[in-house]
C-alpha cells in the first residue's frame, strides 16, 4: 500500500428530512448573505425551493439566486455566478443539484476571492486558490459524488475544453432520497453508471495487488449493480435509491482510494468528448469502458480476473486468466445493454463526421492505470466507440 494521510472535510447529513433537521444550524454559522444555486428549475418543481427557501428565511438571511447553472457547466457560468457572489458580499453559497451545480460552486466559490482569471490561476500558474466563500450541497441528483471533493469538471468553450479545476470543498452535503425521487430514471441510471465508473477507475489503478481499499471497492461495486437492478424494477423502492446514494458518495470521498493510485482515463476520453458534443456524462462513459478495458485488458490480466470473478460472480473454472478477464468484460458490456445505457458513440446519438484526431490529441494522458495510453491509442479506442 502506498503511504497516505487520510482525514475528511466534508459533514454528510444522510437521510429523510436532513435539511429540515440540520440545515438550519449550519445556516446559523455563516453570514447574512446567502447564494442559492441551482440549475434549470427541477427544485421548483418537485418542492426542494420551497422547502429550503422556507428555512432560508427562517434564519433571517438575504438570498441572492444564481439559476439555471446547465449540465456540463461552462466557465462562463462560473464567471457570472463569482460576479454575483461578489456584487452581493456573498457570505455562504448553498448549491442545489446535481454534479454540475454543485462543481459550478466550488469555483465560484475560488474564483470570487481570487484577483486573476482562476483558470490562468491553476493551468499557467499551477498553482490552487486558498481562499474561498464556504459553502453546503443539497444533493438532488446524486451519481458523480461531486458533494465529497474539492474537484470541478468545468467547460471551457472557448478553449473546446472539459477540464479539472480545483476549488473549495463543501463543509456539509444534505443527502435526503427524498429529494432525488423526481430525477428521470434515464439520469438515475447514468448517474448510477457514473458510480460504478469511478469505482472501477479507482479499482484499476497501481498497486493491483490486494489490498483494503479495493476490497471495499469490490463491495460498492457489488452493490451498485445489485441496487440499479433494483431500482430499474421499482422505481419507487427508497431503500435501493439510498443505497446508490450512498454509494455514489463512497465512490468520490476519498477511502476507496486510500493507498492507492488511480487511472480515470475513461473520464479524462469522456471529458473531452463532453467538451465536443455536451454528453451526458454517465452515457459517455457507458460509450467508451469496455472498448477502453478490452485495449488494456493484456496489461494487467490478473487485476481484470480477479474483478470479474469477485464483481460478476464469472466461474473461472477451465480457463484462463485472460479468458476470466475477458468473460468479466462480457458481463460489463451484458449490463450496460441491460440496463438501456449507450455501448457505443452511435447508440450515445453524436454526429460520426468529428474531428477524432483533434479530440483525441486533446486528451489528458493519465499514469496510475495500467494502460498508459498514447494519444494514437485514444484515437484507436474512439474507432473502436464509433
Ligand atoms: O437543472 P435541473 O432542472 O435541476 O435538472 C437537472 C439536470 O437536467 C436534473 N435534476 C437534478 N435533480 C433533479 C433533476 N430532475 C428532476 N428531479 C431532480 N431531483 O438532472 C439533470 C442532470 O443534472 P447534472 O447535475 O448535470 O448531472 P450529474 O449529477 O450527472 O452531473 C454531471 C456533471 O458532473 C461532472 C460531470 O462531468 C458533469 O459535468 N462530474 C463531476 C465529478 C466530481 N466533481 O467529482 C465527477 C464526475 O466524474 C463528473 O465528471
Ligand atoms: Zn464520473
Amino acid at each position: 500500500m502506498n503511504a497516505f494521510t487520510y482525514s475528511y472535510p466534508v459533514k454528510v447529513y444522510f437521510g429523510e428530512k436532513a435539511a429540515e433537521k440540520n440545515l438550519a444550524a449550519e445556516l446559523a454559522k455563516h453570514g447574512k448573505n446567502v447564494l442559492l444555486a441551482y440549475g434549470s428549475g427541477s427544485i421548483k418543481r418537485n418542492g426542494v425551493y420551497d422547502e429550503l427557501t422556507t428555512i432560508l428565511k427562517a434564519t433571517g438571511k438575504n438570498v441572492v439566486e444564481f439559476t439555471g447553472v446547465m449540465s456540463n457547466p461552462t466557465y462562463a457560468k462560473v464567471q457570472e455566478g463569482a460576479k454575483l457572489a461578489r456584487e452581493n458580499d456573498v457570505d455562504f453559497i448553498l448549491a442545489v443539484g446535481g454534479g454540475s451545480v454543485i462543481d459550478c460552486c466550488k469555483i465560484v466559490s475560488a474564483q470570487s476571492k481570487l484577483g486573476s482569471d482562476i483558470w490562468d490561476y491553476e493551468y499557467a500558474e499551477h498553482q490552487q486558490p486558498t481562499e474561498f466563500i464556504p459553502m453546503g450541497a443539497v444533493v438532488t441528483a446524486f451519481g458523480t459524488g461531486a458533494e465529497m471533493n474539492n474537484g470541478a469538471v468545468i467547460t471551457h468553450t472557448e478553449k473546446k475544453l472539459k477540464s479539472a479545476l480545483w476549488g473549495a470543498f463543501y463543509d456539509f452535503a444534505i443527502l435526503d432520497p427524498a429529494y432525488t425521487m423526481t430525477m428521470p430514471m434515464k439520469q438515475v441510471i447514468s448517474g448510477s453508471f457514473d458510480t460504478l465508473s469511478h469505482c472501477m477507475e479507482t479499482y484499476f489503478g497501481s498497486p493491483r495487488e490486494d489490498n483494503l481499499s479495493d476490497e471495499i471497492n469490490e463491495a460498492v461495486m457489488r452493490s451498485v449493480i445489485k441496487n440499479l437492478r433494483a431500482q430499474i424494477a421499482n422505481p419507487d423502492d427508497r431503500s435501493a435509491r439510498s443505497e446508490l446514494i450512498w454509494a455514489a458518495a463512497m465512490g468520490e470521498n476519498g477511502i476507496l482510494k486510500i493507498g492507492k493510485a488511480t487511472d480515470f482515463q475513461c473520464h479524462m476520453m469522456e471529458h473531452q468528448l463532453g467538451a465536443y458534443t455536451d454528453c451526458n456524462h454517465g452515457m459517455g462513459l457507458s460509450a467508451m469502458h469496455v472498448q477502453y478495458y478490452r485495449y488494456i485488458v493484456e496489461k494487467g490480466a490478473d487485476k481484470f480476473a480477479k474483478y470479474a470473478t469477485r464483481v460478476w460472480g464469472v466461474d473461472p473454472t477451465g480457463k484462463s486468466e485472460l479468458e476470466i478477464a475477458n468473460a468479466g468484460l462480457d458481463a460489463l458490456e451484458a449490463f450496460i445493454k441491460e440496463i438501456g445505457m449507450p455501448s457505443n458513440f452511435r447508440e450515445l446519438g453524436i454526429p460520426d463526421d468529428l474531428p477524432w484526431k483533434e479530440i483525441a490529441d486533446s486528451v489528458t494522458l493519465t499514469s496510475g492505470g495500467y494502460g498508459h495510453l498514447t494519444h494514437e491509442d485514444v484515437l484507436a479506442i474512439f474507432e473502436q466507440c464509433r
